[in-house]
């Protein structure tokens, strides 16, 4: 393969458990490329080593991955050994943000409220969850997306196969104090210091089950944006989503998850470093409040790619 096929390639596709949302989102960014004269062309690491990139003459990509290995710092890391500029988040930064439990322990660190958790194996017992957390609780994989092997337990006969469900997804998981209220997600566009949120988006979904289903193949998730809260709430959640995304040192962009308790108290949940950008997504959904289309977002991101830790260096 000696033919280059354009001066960005979109990595789309992979070896995570979300492939498929990946392909939509990637040729979603592709088709926006394209449409603004840039010579993109579709890459998938699963298929193709990523090697062949350098051989394709191939400057910059955008990561339009999900999940492991792509947006858990191996990729990040490979394409900086490449010399390869690419968009988002970092080698630290997304292997962080990949990890539920070490992204609550430096939030928790920091005074940024998360809900109190537990990390847990297959061995773990029920009643430990039990006596440390009470119930309810969430039970999901550490390393995960899109809601895969997470389960809402709120009668301790649900615990084992909760237990179950989230460890064979990965074996470190995680069981965290259910926080029963709105759900919110704060799109970040920026470098960890001067980074800026996009207007908070609300999503609001059947019996408030956000789930894999509901997040991609149904259309009875209403999305509110800009989110109905009022302005002091709104800013304050919003400036807890810059803090967050700087805490583990986010650059190019990120999406926040919180859920904002009965009392109005926001709570981070996670932080995506490679947000989808599918028709359904929500970091494009956001700009649009803002007037700046899908095309731009797209374009904008891709300026900003970088090898980061060459500029570090
Ligand atoms: N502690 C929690 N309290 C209430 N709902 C939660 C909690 N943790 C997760 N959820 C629900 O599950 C969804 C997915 O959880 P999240 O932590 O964002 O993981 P991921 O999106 O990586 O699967 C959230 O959007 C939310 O609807
Ligand atoms: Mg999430």
């Amino acid at each position: 393969m000696t033919e280059r096929k354009g001066e960005v390639a979109v990595l789309m596709g992979g070896a995570s458990a979300e492939r498929e949302i990946s392909l939509r989102s990637g040729r979603g960014v592709l088709a926006a490329l394209q449409s603004r004269g840039v010579q993109a062309f579709a890459f998938d690491p699963a298929v193709q080593p990523l090697d062949d990139l350098r051989r394709l003459g191939v400057e910059r990509v955008f990561i339009a991955l999900h999940g492991r290995y792509g947006e858990d710092g191996t990729v990040q890391g490979a394409l900086e050994l490449l010399g390869i500029a690419y968009t988002g988040s970092g080698v630290q930064a997304s292997a962080l943000a990949i990890d539920k439990i070490r992204t609550k322990q430096i939030w928790s660190f920091l005074g940024l409220p998360t809900p109190q958790s537990l990390a847990i194996g297959p061995l773990s017992q029920p009643h430990e969850i039990v006596a440390a957390l009470g119930l309810p609780v969430v039970v999901k994989p550490c390393r995960e997306g899109s809601t895969l092997g997470l389960s809402k337990v709120h009668r301790v006969e649900e615990l084992e196969a909760a237990i179950a469900l989230a460890t064979r997804s990965d074996a470190l998981s995680l069981a965290e104090q259910l926080i029963a209220g709105r759900e919110l997600t704060v799109a970040v566009l920026g470098e960890a210091s001067q980074a800026r949120a996009l207007p908070i988006v609300e999503i609001r979904a059947p019996e408030g089950n956000y789930d894999y289903q509901h997040k991609y193949f149904t259309e009875d998730t209403e999305y509110l944006c800009p989110a109905p809260l009022d302005a002091e709430l709104g800013a304050r959640v919003q400036a807890l989503a810059v803090r967050a995304y700087a805490a583990l040192g986010c650059s190019g962009w990120g999406r926040v998850d919180l859920m904002l308790d009965a009392g109005g108290n926001p709570w981070l949940l996670e932080v995506n470093t490679s947000p989808g950008m599918t028709d359904h997504s929500l970091v494009p959904m956001a700009a649009r409040a803002l007037g700046i289309s899908y095309a731009d977002l797209v374009l904008r991101l891709l300026d900003a790619a970088s090898l980061k830790l060459r500029a570090a260096a």
